[in-house]
């Protein structure tokens, strides 16, 4: 079995970097460098202030950077001198051409395998990691051989990463499983045990699966999909409780107790966001035309369609409740990133909601505890969701550093990421300080327990899934199923 003694990780985002300082940490025999072509990340992989907030992530960087663990922009040294090479680039899904808006952009990967054919000799292993269609290992393997310059000899594995973002780190050292798939030669199978060897460090080998290439990088985006409906199956529950009177919280519970069922993922949500559910959907519709199964296409499809549904229904019971009118009224956001515990926005559902109120006039005031203020600017002034306005998003948005001051004066609240911070707010000072009534949108579902008290205080609660009868004497319009259709779809925007 060849002897791993340097790794290289090309891409430095969310999945390199903690998956390759984990590695580092675990096996420290090994060198892993990390290279990136964005000097700036680099740099703050390289200081006190990282470029992504990950749980524990800080702690496993400082116990091996500098020892075991590298991050570089010598892209090409660390290629030459790895034995094994992970590929970590970003897939986004195509913005224009053929596939637009449905297909992954393999560019990055390409480009990667182009220069490590340029650049490598004697034996790699080289691995994609980054979430791909499938079949694409063969394309690596494909342009590895067309191009090779040097005496390279080499094998592709697909060794997709299941972490999820805010338990990176808990996800990477405990692993529901590890997948590892190859080619079925005898070459393939001894670059498997290799790469798998690696992992045994830490990770029980029964926990390490091993497949042929293509039901490995099929498993990533089945899981993905599969997940994702999950989601959109219990969010299309959580309409249907809005109206009946059902809770979909105790419908989860109950449905979830069936242990065929399980109780994971059923949390009804103002929709699913991140880098991967609606890219890896997409991308599996994508696969399923382009194979000619227009069924399979079009049951896949629909787990998105919901999705953006859940988003516009959200904003649509927001502005029927204030009196179908949000123009020029205050409304406090809180919450950007796609969930807790991560500074990432990609595909957040904020976004969705914040162009809905935008559209209809509203100001918005948006706090989040990690998201920056540019980046919020950034992701609201996408030509698609600022309507081609930038001026709209100066406009209408003012980004807070502080719950409180977004709430000063708002018409309502609206909580649409689950950071634990916002259960323990001070309600009765933020409803002081709001215009009467004062409104909460739970999108999260965080304040469940809250509800009475919240009542109590004077709040007009709303939530997901769950029709509240409200103290106040006024009604508020609970069916707006006119109102969600008459939203415009939603258009793809950037990966
Ligand atoms: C996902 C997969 O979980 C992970 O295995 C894969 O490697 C990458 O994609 P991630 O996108 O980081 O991970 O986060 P995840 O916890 O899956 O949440 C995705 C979205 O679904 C978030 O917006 C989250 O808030 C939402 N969600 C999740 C719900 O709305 N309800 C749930 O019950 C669970
Ligand atoms: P993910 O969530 O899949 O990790 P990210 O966008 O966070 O995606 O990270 C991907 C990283 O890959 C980015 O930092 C990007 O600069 C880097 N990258 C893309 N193409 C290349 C390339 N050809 N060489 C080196 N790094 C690359």
């Amino acid at each position: 079995m060849a002897q791993i003694r340097k790794i290289c990780c090309i891409g430095a985002g969310y999945v390199g970097g903690p998956t390759c300082s984990v590695i580092a940490q675990m096996c420290p025999e090994i060198a892993v460098t990390v290279v990136d072509v964005n000097e700036d990340r680099i740099k703050a992989w390289n200081s006190e202030n990282l470029p992504i907030f990950e749980p524990g992530l800080q702690e496993v960087v400082e116990s091996c950077r500098g020892v075991n663990l590298f991050f570089s922009t010598d892209i090409d040294a660390a290629i030459v001198d790895a034995d094994l090479i992970f590929i970590s680039v970003n897939t986004p899904t195509k913005t224009f051409g053929i596939g637009k808006g449905r297909a992954a952009d393999l560019k990055y990967i390409e480009a990667c395998a182009r220069r490590i054919a340029d650049l490598a000799s004697g034996f790699k292993i080289v691995i994609e990691k980054s979430t791909v269609p499938v079949r694409a290992s063969e394309s690596i393997r494909r342009i590895l051989t067309a191009n090779t310059k040097c005496s390279l000899s080499f094998q592709v594995l697909s060794n997709p990463e299941f972490l999820a973002e805010g338990t990176a780190i808990t996800d990477l050292k405990n692993p529901d499983r590890v997948l590892i798939g190859g080619d079925e030669t005898p070459e393939g199978q001894q670059a498997i045990k290799t790469l798998s060897s690696i992992y045994e460090h830490w990770v029980p080998k029964n926990k390490i699966i091993t497949t042929n290439t293509w039901s490995s990088e099929l498993s990533k985006l089945a899981a993905n999909a599969f997940l994702a409906q999950r989601i959109s199956s219990i969010n299309s529950i959580s309409a249907l409780c809005e109206v009946t009177g059902a809770d979909v919280g105790e419908v989860a519970h109950a449905i979830g107790t069936d242990c065929r069922i399980g109780n994971k993922f059923l949390k009804a949500s103002v929709g699913f966001g991140g880098s991967c559910f609606q890219k890896d959907v997409l991308n599996l519709v994508y696969l399923c035309e382009a194979l000619n199964l227009p069924e399979v296409a079009n049951y896949w499809q629909q787990v998105i369609e919901i999705n953006n549904y859940q988003r516009r229904r959200f904003a649509a019971r927001i502005i029927g409740s204030l009196f179908n009118t949000v123009t020029d009224k205050k409304i406090a956001l809180l919450g950007f990133s796609f969930k807790k515990d991560t500074g990432d926005t990609r595909e957040s559902s904020s976004i969705y909601i914040s162009k809905y109120l935008m559209d209809e006039g509203a100001h918005l005031h948006i706090f989040d505890p990690k998201v920056k203020k540019e980046q919020v600017i950034q992701d609201l002034s996408h030509p698609s969701i600022s309507e081609d306005d930038p001026d709209r998003v100066l406009r209408l948005v003012t980004v807070c550093a502080d719950p409180y001051e977004a709430c000063n004066k708002a018409h309502a609240l609206v909580i649409s990421t689950e950071w634990d911070m916002f259960k323990e707010l001070d309600y009765e000072r933020i409803y002081k300080a709001m215009l009467k009534p004062a409104f909460i949108f739970d999108g999260r579902r965080i304040l469940d327990d809250l509800h009475a008290k919240l009542q109590n205080i004077g709040f007009q609660v709303e939530t997901i899934g769950k029709k509240i009868s409200q103290r106040l004497p006024f009604t508020t319009n609970h069916n707006h199923s006119k109102v969600d259709r008459q939203f415009p779809p939603t258009k793809k925007m950037k990966n």
